[in-house]
């Protein structure tokens, strides 16, 4: 990273500039014997650099394309102009191969967010492109240390290589690229040093395909003080373990109460049967203090409107396809595909009908072409375009709702760009918390209210963070106007 720059001015924001070069790459992921693995790097490193600014502070990122391939980057839960959001396509030109882009942006909220490509992610995510994006608050609450755990997910096959059966039918169907190797900051881990009595701020991401986590921190108390990058009032997680989709982000509070000597192995929970210890925590001999500090958890609010439910428009999305999709849809009253409520057909207007029916025609082609099997709306997108007729236009600076049905078998992290959003209910129950998410992470046959200010004009992408889902399909526009 380059040194701070101070532009003239009394008032002027700090600048910080970064350069990120994707490219080709060998890292150690997995532990001896294995040797290292080709992957794809930003700046030569799985993760990339962990980038951190202060609120309020200006960020320049000089993106250069080292692949054989087009890329882009997107800030992925920062409230970013729309022209700097890095939709291929939607919002830029994608990258070309030796090109570079520049992307600028203000640092409006505080918070744990990342960086990933927007083009291909299922395959560009996939080899190793993401990197933890850090924005400090002004006056950052007291922790011994702050740490961050990027959670990554891979296929590795016998010789320590990544399968390259990217975007496999067999994944787009069922619940993503779920791989057999997870790392914590690009290496398989085996212990984490702490001392008894120290408190960790510990922000973890997840950065995989498709992989939900659901961790057990072995009798330790993690408090969760914020949620992709939002602050929330700080509180155990409900059923006591850590539950993160793709994509999303917890921001904890764990105060180490073992004893000097011992290990603590964190266990991720989340399949049935392939529960795995993720790390030790291995106490140091020596304690840094008897008993947890008391030390305040509340984290400041981030400058988000609040939406208005009595104004709020309501707008209902429903999810389908998948495997056993027709199943679950049919249970719950709804068609997959192609003429579901509010879909295709719904949009036909009396006297335009041909030509929309010939542009239907030209869809479903394409989508059976492309072996779509997600659908939002009846709506399978083209991944390779992100250019899609908005499925949703929303009044701008106005409070909206999206009442979002997941009539599919399997889970899906929803992810909205240019928006944070609170979640307001499941399944019509309001939540506790009422907390600010980007990507909420919806289970197979719930009903997840979310509620927001579209204050962010522009064309955004909302779909499914199980990378392979957005490729088969499950992916639409909001235009913010
Ligand atoms: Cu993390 Cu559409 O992105
Ligand atoms: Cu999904």
């Amino acid at each position: 990273m380059l040194p701070l720059l101070r532009q003239p001015g009394a008032n002027a924001a700090a600048m910080r500039e970064v350069r990120l070069r994707a490219a080709p790459g060998r890292t150690q992921l997995a532990p001896e014997p294995f040797g290292e693995t080709s992957a794809w790097c930003y700046n030569g490193t799985v993760p990339g650099p962990e980038i951190r600014v202060r609120q309020g502070e200006r960020l320049r990122v000089a993106v250069e394309n080292g692949l054989a391939e087009e890329t882009t980057v997107h800030w992925h839960g920062v409230r970013v102009p729309n022209a700097m959001d890095g939709v291929p396509h939607l919002t830029q030109a994608p990258i070309a191969v030796g090109e570079r882009f520049v992307y600028e942006f203000d640092a409006v909220d505080a918070g744990t967010f990342w960086y990933h490509p927007h083009q291909r992610g299922f395959e560009q995510v996939g080899r190793g492109l993401y990197g933890p994006l850090i924005i400090e608050e002004p006056e950052p609450i007291r922790v011994d240390r702050d740490v961050t755990w990027v959670l990554g997910d891979w296929r590795l096959m016998k010789s320590g290589e990544i399968s390259d059966d990217f975007g496999n039918r067999h994944d787009i169907h069922h619940n993503g690229r779920v791989g057999n190797t997870v790392t914590i900051n690009g290496r398989v881990p085996d212990s984490f040093a702490v001392r008894k009595g120290e408190r960790i701020r510990l922000r973890l991401i997840n950065t995989a395909n498709a992989r939900i986590f659901s961790l057990d921190f072995a009798g330790h108390e993690p408090i969760v003080i914020a949620l992709d990058g939002q602050p929330v009032s700080p509180h155990a997680p409900d059923g006591g373990q850590v539950v993160l989709g793709p994509a999303m982000r917890a921001d904890l509070i764990v105060d180490m109460t073992g004893e000097p000597g011992s290990r603590a192995s964190i266990v991720d929970r989340f399949y049935q049967g392939l529960e795995y210890r993720l790390v030790d925590l291995a106490y140091a001999d020596a304690p840094l203090r008897e008993r947890a500090p008391d030390w305040p958890m509340e984290l400041p609010a981030n400058p988000l409107p609040e939406p208005d439910l009595n104004t709020a428009s309501r707008n209902e999305v429903v999810l389908t396809g998948g495997m056993m999709g027709e199943m679950v849809a049919q249970d719950m009253g709804e068609s997959v595909g192609p003429g579901a409520p509010g879909g295709m057909m719904g949009d036909m207007k009396p006297g335009g009908m041909m030509g929309d029916m010939n542009s239907m025609m030209g869809g479903m082609m394409r989508m059976m072409n492309s072996g779509a099997a997600w659908f939002i709306n009846g709506v399978a997108a083209d991944e390779g375009s992100h250019v899609m007729k908005p499925m949703l236009t929303l009044a701008r600076d106005k409070s909206h709702v999206i009442a979002m049905t997941n009539a599919t078998a399997w889970h899906h992290p929803m992810h909205l760009h240019g928006h944070s959003f609170r979640v307001i209910s499941r399944n019509g129950q309001p939540t506790r918390r009422r907390e600010w998410q980007d990507t909420v992470l919806v289970s197979p046959r719930e009903k997840v209210e979310i509620a927001f200010v579209a204050d962010n004009p522009g064309d955004w992408m909302f779909h499914c963070h199980v990378l392979e889902h957005q490729a088969g399909g499950m992916m639409g526009v909001i235009r913010v106007a």
